[in-house]
């Protein structure tokens, strides 16, 4: 029989955005339901660009995995846990390193791109410059065969293959699958001022946030620049509100763009309905986030399940590895 293993992490950045609700979450939320799952909270890779100030990680890891929860993903049915409490990720990492050509970290796209975005940091670094392959550690130490991820990953994934590839001809023995990438839909949501979404503008909508905030929220949108008076014609295309209609609208975005070409809706009772769709959809996740506050006890104890039961799975890969490799005497 076929084994399907899908293998996800993501950095503990503390609580997400909408954008992670729609482009990551969901997915996995799916795909437990049909494979073995692994989701890991990768606070090593968290360090390789936060290495100089580290006091927030366990509260972003509280929150994230939180979050993770609200989205739906089941504890007993997955295997949720901490990159940090599994050392086969860190020796596997260490043993690939022995064969991994510098070239290919330094020709990771990814690698130069972040580099340059993040000009303050010095990430002339070994870690930084290891990150794809302790990423690459991650995924095979579960010898997983499939990898939800969005866009920017992809590089990571293949270099996964090539590593994957090259144990198994170095050793020759077929340890490792070639898994393979799932890309996220993605649903590109801009901020509420109509820029990228992100926390450095302080325009960010949070996945869990309340009925209340959301109404605020979608007030403070920007909308068509151009429109001044209610009955001017509009134009959805530039439009913020729109955009959401779009993702989370119960239907007939359609008819919106007519009414509002024509002026026949106003922006406040346009956003008005943005709101209440908004919360209708995120009901479930704000529900199960009530349900979960504050009980980082109850955290602590999935992420231990977690552990433990990540560290007996990569074991036997481990061993597969260390036999390969002629570790055991
Ligand atoms: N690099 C991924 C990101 O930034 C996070 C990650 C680490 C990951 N290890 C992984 C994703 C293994 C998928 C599989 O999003
Ligand atoms: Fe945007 Fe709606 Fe106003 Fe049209 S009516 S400009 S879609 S907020």
């Amino acid at each position: 029989m076929e084994r399907k293993v899908v293998f996800s992490g993501m950095r503990p950045t503390g609580r997400l955005q909408l954008g992670n609700l729609l482009g990551a979450l969901d997915n996995w939320v799916k795909l437990q339901d049909e494979y073995r799952c692994y989701f890991c909270v990768v606070d090593w890779h968290a360090l390789t660009t936060a290495y100089d100030d580290t006091r927030s990680l366990p509260e972003n890891i509280f929150e994230m995995v939180t979050d993770w929860l609200s989205a739906g993903l089941n504890p007993e049915r997955n295997v949720i846990f901490r990159q940090s409490d599994v050392k086969a990720h860190a020796e596997l990492h260490l043993l690939f390193s022995m064969f991994t050509p510098i070239s290919w970290l330094e020709r990771c796209p990814t690698y130069k791109d972040q580099i340059e975005q993040l000009r303050e940091k010095n990430l002339a670094t070994y870690g930084f410059l290891g990150y794809p392959l302790l990423q690459a550690a991650d995924i095979l130490a579960y010898r997983a065969t499939a990898v939800p991820v969005g866009e920017d990953q992809v590089p990571h994934i293949e270099m996964t293959r090539e590593v994957a590839r090259r144990f198994n001809h170095l050793y020759r023995q077929p340890v490792f699958p070639e898994p393979a990438t799932i890309l996220n839909r993605v649903k590109l949501l801009p901020g509420i001022d109509g820029r990228k979404m992100s926390k450095s503008y302080g325009n960010v909508i949070e996945m869990s946030e309340s009925p209340e905030v959301i109404r605020r929220k979608v007030n403070m949108m920007i909308t068509d620049p151009g429109r001044i008076r209610k009955n001017d014609p509009g134009n959805p295309d530039v439009c913020t509100v729109f955009s959401f209609h779009g993702v989370f609208g119960a239907g007939g975005v359609e008819e919106l763009a007519e009414v509002c070409r024509r002026g026949q809706i106003g922006c406040v009772e346009c956003k008005k309905r943005l709101a209440e769709d908004l919360i209708a959809c995120l009901e479930p996740v704000y529900a199960r986030r009530q349900q979960l506050v504050g009980k980082k006890d109850y955290i602590r104890e999935i992420l231990a399940e977690g552990a433990r039961r990540a560290e007996r799975d990569s074991a036997e890969t481990m061993e597969m590895v260390r036999g390969a490799m002629n570790l055991i005497i």
